[in-house]
C-alpha cells in the first residue's frame, strides 16, 4: 500500500519524507487555507519536493471550468493529479481529461455507486472519505470494502485512495482490504510507529546495557 501525506504544509511533507513514508501528496482548498504562503507558489514547491503524485483540486463546478482549471494546474508540475469533485459535471471533466492524458483523483466520494461512476469515467484515483462517514455514525470502511469488491469484479484500473483518515486503525483496515493508497494526516504517521511494549522493551534493554561488561 502506498502512503500519501494529506497536507499542504511543506515542513510536514519534508519531515514525513525523512521517515521514507511519502509516496505522494493530497491537498484540498481547506488545507491550502491553513497555510500563509500563496497557494500556487506552495504547490510548485510541493511538486518539486515530492517525485510521486501531488493532488491539486479544482474549484470550478462545471465541466468546462474544471477542464480549464485542470489544464492550468498540470503546468505547476509534471506530477500533478487533478482532484475533481464527485459531481455529474465532474465525471464529464474526468472523461475529457483522460482523453488528454491528464490524471484525475475523484474526491468527496461517499457511496459505492459514485465510485463506480468515477471508474467508468476513467478516473486515475477514487477518494472515499472514511472519517467523515464515521463522524456521522456511518461505517466508512464498509464503503472501501464495497468499492474494492466492485472494482475487483470488473478489473477497473482506478486506484482506491482511502481519504479522511483519522487514526491508525483506518490505515490497518485499508491495508487489510487491499486499498491501493492511504492518504494520511501528519499526526497519524507518528502514531503508526508507537507501541507501549516497544517503549518498555527499549527502556529495559538500555538499562541492562549499563550492566553489561564493557571490558
Ligand atoms: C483527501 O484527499 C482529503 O484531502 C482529506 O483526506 C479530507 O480529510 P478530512 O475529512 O479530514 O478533511
Amino acid at each position: 500500500m502506498k502512503f500519501f501525506i494529506d497536507t499542504a504544509n511543506l515542513a510536514e511533507i519534508r519531515e514525513a519524507k525523512e521517515f521514507g513514508l511519502v509516496d505522494g501528496v493530497t491537498t484540498n482548498p481547506s488545507l491550502f487555507a491553513k497555510e500563509s504562503e500563496n497557494w500556487r507558489t506552495l504547490a510548485e514547491k510541493i511538486c518539486q519536493e515530492i517525485e510521486g503524485p501531488v493532488s491539486l483540486e479544482v474549484v470550478g463546478t462545471t465541466a468546462k471550468d474544471m477542464v480549464q482549471e485542470a489544464r492550468e494546474l498540470v503546468k505547476i508540475g509534471p506530477n500533478v493529479v487533478v482532484k475533481i469533485p464527485m459531481l455529474l459535471e465532474g465525471m464529464k471533466a474526468v472523461k475529457i481529461l483522460k482523453e488528454e492524458g491528464i490524471e484525475t483523483n475523484v474526491t468527496l466520494c461517499f457511496s459505492p455507486l459514485q465510485a463506480l461512476m468515477a471508474a467508468k469515467a476513467g478516473a486515475s484515483y477514487i477518494s472515499p472519505f472514511v472519517g467523515r462517514l464515521d463522524d456521522m455514525s456511518s461505517e466508512g470502511m464498509e464503503l472501501v470494502e464495497q468499492i474494492m469488491t466492485i472494482y475487483g469484479n470488473y478489473n477497473f484500473a482506478t486506484q482506491v485512495l482511502v481519504a479522511s483518515i483519522r487514526n491508525p486503525v483506518h490505515i490497518l483496515q485499508a491495508a487489510l482490504l487491499g486499498a491501493d493508497v492511504a492518504t494520511v494526516p501528519f499526526g497519524v504517521f507518528g502514531k503508526l510507529a508507537k507501541h507501549p511494549l516497544t517503549d518498555i522493551g527499549l527502556e529495559k534493554f538500555l538499562a541492562d546495557w549499563e550492566n553489561a561488561p564493557k571490558k
